[in-house]
């Protein structure tokens, strides 16, 4: 089955408090675990100081029909589409939706990923991105994310 891998970022639109605005994120990464899991869909939610960053990965209509959903929720704005390429296999394939929750040296690490399309091409900066997701969900939260971080579901079978 071919595989592709979406991955965009947007502005998160929730309102509340902190331990809110958390527990909102979670109830997000709920629902799409399952949902994902039932369309054989894999990948990771990040999210940092107000923005979300996220790969979807899977047959390329569940992926799209995911997508077109998920620009239509409010709870987030400018939903920008980084890439979608076709890949070689999933690097999210253990997670329906991995939730990382980043934390002060996660934020480093992000500023110094490569950005802009002056000074790399588009897919290395994607591709750095996409790497660094994966450390960070499989690093655990002791030595990466923060103590928030849930260790995500498996997906369900036929992915
Ligand atoms: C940042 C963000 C990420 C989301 N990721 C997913 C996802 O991976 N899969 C999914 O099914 N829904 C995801 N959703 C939720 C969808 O936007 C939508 O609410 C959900 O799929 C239910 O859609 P429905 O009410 O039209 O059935 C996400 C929402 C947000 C705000």
């Amino acid at each position: 089955m071919t595989i592709h891998r979406l991955l965009y970022r947007s502005d998160m639109d929730l309102a509340g408090t902190a331990a809110g605005i958390r527990q909102q994120i979670v109830e997000i990464v709920r629902i799409s675990e399952a949902r994902n899991a039932a369309d054989g869909l894999t990948g990771a939610l990040l999210h940092t100081r107000g923005v979300f960053i996220q790969v979807l990965e899977g047959p390329m209509p569940a992926v799209e029909a995911t997508f077109e959903r998920i620009c239509c929720d409010l709870r987030h704005r400018r939903v920008e589409l980084i890439e979608l390429v076709e890949a070689e296999g999933r690097v999210f394939g253990e997670w329906s939706m991995g939730r990382i929750s980043a934390d002060q040296r996660i934020e480093r690490l992000v500023s110094r990923l490569p950005a802009g399309e002056d000074q790399v091409p588009e897919a290395a900066s994607a591709h750095a991105t996409i790497q660094l997701m994966r450390t960070l969900m499989v690093s655990g939260p002791a030595q990466a994310a923060s103590s928030e971080q849930l260790p995500g579901t498996l997906r369900g079978p036929g992915g």
